[in-house]
């Protein structure tokens, strides 16, 4: 399997659900929001040899080079960028790496004749819900460019296929991938300030951050903040293992959402991190954020009948494994991602 991706938050936990089910992987990676450590640990935690290749996935000849050099049966393309803000104020890269990025990979698919692929997509693309739960039917509406690669490069997936019949794939649409591994040796490690719920509670409640701040008190939910369908990145893994084998035994393409069904406000997180941590987790209610939306949660029936998968970890579990991995590694990974550039300079230092 090629995992591109493989050493970001969800690909390396795919990666340790690939590696127990048998697969061979070889992880791509350009390391601009990942860490170089994540590939020890990573070994550690799978038990076996997991194959890294430096590389960005619009690079066509890294990816030629991959598949020309050993047998690649099908792709888990995580590649790419996901943040909703930045990509309203960076469009430009974020159609460059999501949707130029899809491209060129299916291109040197295409080319080396590998025909299965597996989308990491998100819930991104329904936009505002016009009813809940989001059923894989509701209209794509995305909100902003993060939302709109994502649609794209489904349906340049969609295109290719119908031209070249032989690739089938599965386009998952994730809601809110939080926890880490149980060992706590992997987990989600954010450059700079957290946009998202739970690294930035953990990193509260490991004393980096002096408080939270709850992004609107006044919406129409239960307790007035806001409501998602938060899913273990464990039981999201075991979700791609699924859509893999579904690929392999039933060659036909499908769209599945990947969530648990239910929703949890922000409220119901904290006193949960709490209860989990043992520690206060102060929290001040502040404006709402712009773009965000009341409540989102998943229909994950479609996943249960076509992959007989169902999430199997609930709040407490996240909580449990987003507090373990950040217990033990209060400042995340050991060192800073590295640019490109960066290398180069290094090793011209070193060479001269
Ligand atoms: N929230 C806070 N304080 C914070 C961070 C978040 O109160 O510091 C609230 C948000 O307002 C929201 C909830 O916590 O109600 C979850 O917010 P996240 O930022 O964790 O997640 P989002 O649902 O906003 O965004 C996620 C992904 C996006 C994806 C989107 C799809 O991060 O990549 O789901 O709906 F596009």
């Amino acid at each position: 399997m090629l995992v591109t991706g493989g050493l970001g938050f969800v690909g390396s936990h795919v990666c340790v659900a690939l590696a127990e089910a048998g697969y061979d992987i070889v992880a791509l990676d350009n390391l601009a929001n990942a860490r170089l450590s994540v590939l020890a640990r990573l070994r550690e935690i799978a038990g076996r040899r997991i194959s890294f290749v430096r590389a960005d996935v619009r690079d066509g000849r890294a990816l030629a080079q991959v598949f020309r050099r050993r047998p690649v049966a099908a792709v888990l393309h995580f590649a790419g960028l996901k943040a909703v803000h930045e990509s309203v104020a960076q469009p430009l890269e974020y159609y460059d790496t999501n949707v130029g990025g899809t491209l060129t990979l299916l291109r040197a698919m295409r080319q080396h004749d590998v025909r299965r692929l597996v989308f990491s997509s998100s819930c991104t693309v329904y936009g505002a819900p016009e009813s809940l739960p989001l059923t894989e039917t509701h209209p794509l509406r995305p909100a902003n460019p993060y939302g709109r690669t994502k649609m794209i490069a489904e349906g340049l997936i969609a295109d290719c296929a119908a031209a070249w019949p032989e690739l089938k794939y599965a386009l998952l649409r994730y809601f809110n991938p939080v926890g880490a591994h149980p060992s706590g040796r992997i987990g989600e490690d954010p450059l700079g300030v957290p946009n998202n719920l739970f690294p930035y509670i953990a990193q509260v409640a490991v004393g980096r951050r002096a408080k939270l701040n709850v992004w609107g008190g006044d919406y129409d939910t239960q307790d007035g903040t806001g409501v998602r369908d938060y899913i273990h990145v464990m039981d999201l893994a075991a979700g791609h293992v699924a859509a893999l084998a579904r690929l392999e035994s039933q060659p036909e393409s499908f769209t599945v959402n990947l969530g648990t069904g239910r929703g949890y406000s922000v409220l119901e997180v904290v006193k949960t991190f709490e209860r989990v941590c043992g520690r206060p987790i102060p929290y001040e209610i502040r404006e709402r954020r712009a773009g965000d939306l009341a409540q989102s949660w998943a229909d994950a029936t479609l996943a249960e009948r076509l992959l007989g998968w169902r999430a199997r970890y609930g709040l407490e579990d996240m909580c449990r494994d987003a507090w373990r991995w950040q217990s033990l590694n209060p400042d995340g990974y050991p060192e800073r991602p590295v640019s490109a550039a960066e290398t180069r300079r290094r090793r011209s230092r070193r060479r001269s």
